[in-house]
C-alpha cells in the first residue's frame, strides 16, 4: 500500500477482542485506549514467556501497552524501520537513541553544528559532564564529516535532515554511507523533513528520531517523541526503555495515532503552502532574506534534489526581517492576529517563532552569530490555513517596518 493508505490503516484491527466465550469476537475499528498497567494470562508460563521476550504480549505498561504499540508500528512502517520505540518527548526519544547507540562503543558523539537548541544543549549539559566527548563538526562539509568519522571513530553521529531555524539540507546521502562504511550508528532527527519527504534508513541511517509533537501529531495537543530504528538497534532501544522507562503512555499515543491517520495528506498541504507563502515573502520589500528549500539558490540545492521527494521541501521557512532588532521583531509578532506566536511548529495551525527567544535560546549571543542565527530572524511553521490569509497577516504586521 501507498503511503497515504498505511498511515491510515496500520496498526490498527490487529487484536481481536476477547469475546467472553459468548457470540463472535469483535474488532476495534480503530485502537482503543488501553490504560491497564499489568496484564494476566489463563497460563502463568505464558506471562512469564512475555516477560522473557520469548513470546510477544503484554505484561507490564513500562515495557509497552497495546495503544503505544500500535502507533509505534504505524510510524515504524512510514519510516521504513526494523522497529519503534515512542518516548514521552522528542527530546527523550533523541536521548534514547543516543544511549542505545553508545551501548558497547566508544563514548564519542560527532554531531551537526546546527542542531535544535535543546538537542544542543543535551549533547553539552547532558552528555558531556557524563563523561561522553562531544565534537561538533559542519554538516555542510561531507568531506570534513568524513575526516571527523575516520579521527574520531565516534560511538554515534547526530544529525537533522532540515537544520533548525536555517533550513540548511546536509548530505544525508553520503553522510550515510560514509557512517556505514565505519560501522557508526548515525541518527537523524527527521521531524522536519517527515518521512513524506525523507526516509533517513533508507539512506542507511541506523535511526530516524521525531518530535511526535510535530507534524506527525500536527493539532498541537499531544508531546511525545519516536525512534524507529534498523535491525541492530531495536532491542538495546527497548531493553534500554525497560529499564528507564520513558514510555510513552496510552492517552497521548491514542492522539498522536489519531494525528498520524491524516499526516501525508496535512504535510501535503503544509507543504505546498509554505511554497507559496516563501516566494511571496521573498518579494515582500520589509525582507532580507528567505530561508526555504525549493529556492534554487539555496546552499544545498544539490542535496536537496537527491535526497527529497520531488516537490516536496517542508512547511518549515525562516526570513530575516529588515532591519530588525529584537523590541521591532516583538513588535511585528505583537501585530500578527491569526499566526500563532508560539514555540512548537507542524500544527494545523501557523506558528511563528523566534529562535533567539525560544529553540536557541540557551546559545549564547556569540554562538548564535556564529551559526548564523541573527538578532532579526523568525521561523514560520506554516500551517493549513489557506495561504491568502496567511500572507495578509504577514504583511499587515511586516508593514510596520517598512
Ligand atoms: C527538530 C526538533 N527536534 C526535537 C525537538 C524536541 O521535541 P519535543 O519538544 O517533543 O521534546 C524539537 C522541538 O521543537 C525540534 O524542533
Amino acid at each position: 500500500m501507498k503511503m497515504q493508505s498505511r498511515a491510515v490503516h496500520t496498526g490498527d484491527r490487529k487484536r481481536p477482542a476477547n469475546n467472553q466465550g459468548t457470540g463472535a469476537a469483535w474488532i476495534p475499528v480503530t485502537t482503543p485506549i488501553y490504560t491497564a498497567t499489568s496484564f494476566t494470562y489463563a497460563e502463568t508460563s505464558d506471562l512469564d514467556r512475555v516477560m522473557g521476550n520469548e513470546m510477544p504480549g503484554q505484561s507490564y505498561a513500562r515495557y509497552n501497552n497495546p495503544t503505544t504499540d500500535a502507533l509505534e508500528e504505524v510510524v515504524n512502517d512510514l519510516e521504513g524501520g526494523a522497529g519503534a520505540l515512542a518516548c514521552g518527548s522528542g527530546m527523550a526519544a533523541i536521548h534514547m537513541a543516543i544511549n542505545a547507540a553508545l551501548i558497547d562503543r566508544r563514548r564519542v558523539v560527532l554531531a551537526a553544528k546546527l542542531l535544535y537548541g535543546a538537542t544542543l544543549s543535551m549533547l553539552t549539559k547532558v552528555f558531556e559532564p557524563a563523561g561522553v566527548e562531544v565534537v561538533f563538526a559542519d554538516f555542510d562539509d561531507p568531506d570534513a564529516v568524513g575526516t571527523a568519522i575516520a579521527e574520531l571513530r565516534p560511538g554515534a553521529i547526530v544529525m537533522e535532515t532540515i537544520a533548525n531555524p536555517l533550513l540548511r539540507v546536509p548530505a544525508l546521502d553520503k553522510i550515510a554511507q560514509m557512517a556505514r562504511a565505519a560501522n557508526v550508528p548515525l541518527i537523524v532527527d527527521n521531524t522536519f523533513a517527515t518521512p513524506l519527504l525523507v526516509r533517513p534508513l533508507e539512506f542507511g541511517a541506523a535511526m530516524s528520531v521525531h518530535s511526535l509533537t510535530k507534524y506527525l501529531s500536527g493539532h498541537g495537543d499531544v508531546m511525545g517523541g519516536i525512534v524507529v530504528a534498523d535491525a541492530d538497534h531495536v532491542a538495546p532501544l527497548r531493553n534500554l526503555a525497560r529499564t528507564v522507562g520513558f514510555l510513552l503512555g496510552p492517552f497521548e499515543s491514542y492522539l498522536a495515532m489519531r494525528g498520524v491517520k491524516t499526516f501525508p495528506m496535512r504535510m501535503e498541504r503544509h507543504c505546498a503552502n509554505a511554497c507559496k507563502v516563501a516566494s511571496w515573502l521573498a518579494t515582500h520589500p520589509a525582507v532580507e532574506r528567505v530561508n526555504f528549500p525549493s529556492d534554487p539558490k539555496h546552499p544545498d540545492a544539490d542535496n536537496i534534489r537527491r535526497v527529497f521527494a520531488p516537490g516536496l521541501y517542508g512547511g518549515m521557512v525562516s526570513f530575516e526581517v529588515k532591519g530588525a532588532d529584537r523590541a521591532a521583531i516583538f513588535q511585528f509578532m505583537n501585530a500578527l492576529r491569526m499566526i500563532v506566536p508560539g514555540t512548537s511548529l507542524g500544527d494545523v495551525h501557523s506558528l511563528m517563532l523566534y529562535p533567539a527567544m525560544a529553540s536557541h535560546r540557551d546559545l549564547s549571543p556569540k554562538h548564535r552569530e556564529r551559526l548564523g542565527i541573527r538578532d532579526n530572524l523568525v521561523r514560520l511553521s506554516v500551517g493549513i490555513e489557506d495561504t491568502e490569509d496567511i500572507t495578509a497577516d504577514l504583511d499587515r504586521a511586516l508593514r510596520l517596518h517598512v
